[in-house]
């Protein structure tokens, strides 16, 4: 495993992935596998696994890596913004269109496109999108030319896709289009060895941004990593590694200083303030998302403007240190 490792790292930049487990190992076989090919790969994994890390790898390792390497979280951005975005438009193809402008399939020509969170696709952005995998060709918004799409796609989602077919949300088509090679990324809490050769490397670069010789940790912290759930993955574990840099001072951190909280407790009997059962809640998700407020709106089932609501109601604010 270690050989197969090292060879794999050193195919990439090495610095940039870190892990040695067995399910770990097996994604980077894959990738690297794939890398050579054309082939459309779909990466899936709960959020902060490293999906946008092994899309880089592949992107790295494939005969692409001198193209660009763009990527687009279909989640971040309205509807109508997302084509505009990914497609281009002409001059003149909507209100405000005053300059025509490339979109990203034409950015990354040569390259590759990483669809970040592909789920939260538009059924109108769907379907012009499987023309780009089927046809490999597009049209600007508002243009009338159809265009040559040279571009390898690799596409990740923390969501169940198929699910996501099954309840009419995402085109059966694409889906197909998309998972022609398919690669999961194991949770964190499923790859105890990576939990602590990623802590090693982090704590590394946490001090070299320091300008201090990398925090130590102690037996105790090293056994709260192991057993922590980590929901947030790998970026809830860069995190909370920094804001345990921070608070030890004195080089080592113990468990004290990492400050891992248990999962959601069931609510008890006798809680009747269902608004503090809501902050609690809210709360919790936020840290477990490592206050990345997409994500964690989803989890709770409301949307981004609701969760600022609720955020700004309960005076919720991200705490200074875990910038
Ligand atoms: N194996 C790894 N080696 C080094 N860094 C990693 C590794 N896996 C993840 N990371 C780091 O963890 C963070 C989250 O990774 P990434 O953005 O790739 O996750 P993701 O699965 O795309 O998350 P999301 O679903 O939230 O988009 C990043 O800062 C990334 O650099
Ligand atoms: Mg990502």
């Amino acid at each position: 495993m270690q050989s197969l490792a090292e060879e794999l790292h050193s195919k990439t930049d090495h610095a940039l992935v870190v892990g040695r487990s067995g399910p770990w190992m097996d994604v980077l076989k894959r990738a690297a596998q794939v890398a050579e090919t054309e082939t459309t790969v779909l990466l899936s994994g709960e959020s902060g696994t490293g999906k946008e890390v092994v899309a880089r790898f592949i992107h790295r390792a494939s005969p692409r890596k001198g193209g660009p390497f763009v990527a687009l979280n279909c989640a971040a951005l309205p509807e109508q913004l997302l084509e505009s975005e990914l497609f281009g438009y002409e001059r003149g193809a909507f209100t405000g269109a005053q300059q025509a402008k490339p979109g990203q399939i034409e950015l990354a020509n040569a390259g590759v496109l990483f669809l970040d969170e592909v789920s939260e696709m538009s059924p109108s952005a769907q379907a012009k999108f499987l023309r780009v995998l089927q046809e490999r060709e597009f049209q600007r918004l508002g243009g009338i030319r159809p265009q040559k799409a040279n571009v390898r796609v690799i596409a990740a989602t923390n969501r169940d896709l198929k699910k996501a077919v099954e309840r009419g949300d995402f085109r059966e088509d694409l889906y197909y289009r998309l998972q022609v090679f398919d690669i999961r990324i194991a949770p964190l809490r499923e790859r105890p060895t990576d939990i602590l050769d990623l802590s090693e490397a982090f704590l590394d670069e946490i001090g070299r941004s320091f300008g201090r010789p990398p925090a130590g940790l102690t037996r105790d912290a090293r056994e709260a990593l192991l057993q922590h759930d980590w929901p947030g993955n790998v970026r809830e574990l860069r995190n909370a590694l920094e804001r345990a840099a921070i608070l030890c001072e004195g080089g080592l951190i113990s468990a004290q200083h990492l400050s891992l909280q248990p999962r959601v407790q069931p609510v008890s009997p006798e809680t009747t303030d269902l608004s503090l059962v809501e902050r609690q809640t809210i709360e919790q998700v936020m840290r477990d998302s490592a206050w990345n407020k997409s994500q964690a709106a989803k989890r709770l089932g409301l949307s981004r403007t609701q969760l600022y609501g609720r955020l700004r109601k309960y005076d919720l604010v991200m705490p200074p240190v875990t910038s």
